[in-house]
């Protein structure tokens, strides 16, 4: 058994709808979660100042002692999670657009991938896209208006439906069965989702999976925890370490609801 803490890395807010599935399946481990808000958003950025970043970032947190990572956002995985595994021996977990259940979920009707403009640049996504779309089923598009909504708090469904059905107007979901959440930050929007689409939509992340895999790994590698004053996370913004109530009030609000 190891008591130290798992570090958990997004440019914001999003990394919460990963973190909160791991407090549900690994209720025993403690946190710190890591929003980079200095360099928020990461999704219009390059990818050489990304990779600074988040390697900054992955240095606090290793400095922290922590015996595994997650990535919980897909843009910084796309760019550093390859790199990372090779530097460090502690598993190191990424986030991708769930493109492959999402195909097979299809049945041939189509697929659409939302997520950062980086991330669909990105040369992973790509092989991602070749590796399972034979029928050539998948669709994709950049959403960084949900980002921005999601790191000015802006929670309220009035506002964040109509945004989400104008990004959606040119597309015919008639064609469509399945929408993939391709950011940590959409999952937070996930209802706002739900009643912006049509019924036969399914909404599918990849929040799951990834902490499944973390569980097994912790086993395998005997890291995981037997504590039984788990379940604490530490916020830091950026190395600083959040005392701000309000500001502690959001996470703890976004842990609830995601
Ligand atoms: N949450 C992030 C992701 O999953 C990035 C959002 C951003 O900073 O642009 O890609």
């Amino acid at each position: 058994m190891n008591t130290n803490k798992i570090g958990f890395l997004d440019s914001g807010f999003g990394g919460i709808t990963v973190l909160s599935e791991a407090l549900r399946q690994l209720p025993k481990e403690n946190y710190i979660y890591y929003a980079d808000i200095e360099h928020v958003p990461y999704g219009t950025k390059t990818k050489e100042e990304v990779r600074k970043y988040v390697f900054q970032a992955v240095e606090f947190l290793v400095n922290q002692g922590i015996k595994a990572l997650v990535v919980a956002c897909n843009t910084a995985t796309s760019i550093a999670v390859k790199e990372l595994r090779g530097m460090y021996d502690f598993p190191i977990l990424g986030m991708e657009p769930a493109v492959k259940p999402a195909v097979l979920n299809g049945n041939g009707k189509r697929v659409l991938v939302l997520a950062t403009a980086l991330t669909l640049r990105e040369e992973k996504f790509h092989n991602l896209v070749q590796r399972v779309d034979q029928e050539h089923v998948v669709d994709y598009l950049p959403f960084p208006e949900l980002v921005e909504l999601a790191e000015n708090m802006i929670f309220d469904y009035r506002k964040v439906i109509p945004v989400i059905k104008n990004k959606l107007a040119g597309i015919n979901l008639e064609n469509y069965k399945t929408l993939v959440l391709g950011c940590t930050h959409f999952p937070i929007y996930r209802n706002a989702f739900k009643q912006a689409l049509p019924p036969f939509i399914d909404i599918i992340d990849g929040s799951e999976g990834t902490i499944r895999y973390l569980k097994r790994l912790l086993e395998e590698r005997r890291l995981i925890s037997t504590n039984t004053d788990g379940g604490n996370v530490v916020f830091f913004d950026s190395g600083i370490q959040i005392q701000n109530k309000e500001r502690l009030k959001t996470f703890e609000w976004l842990i609830s609801h995601c």
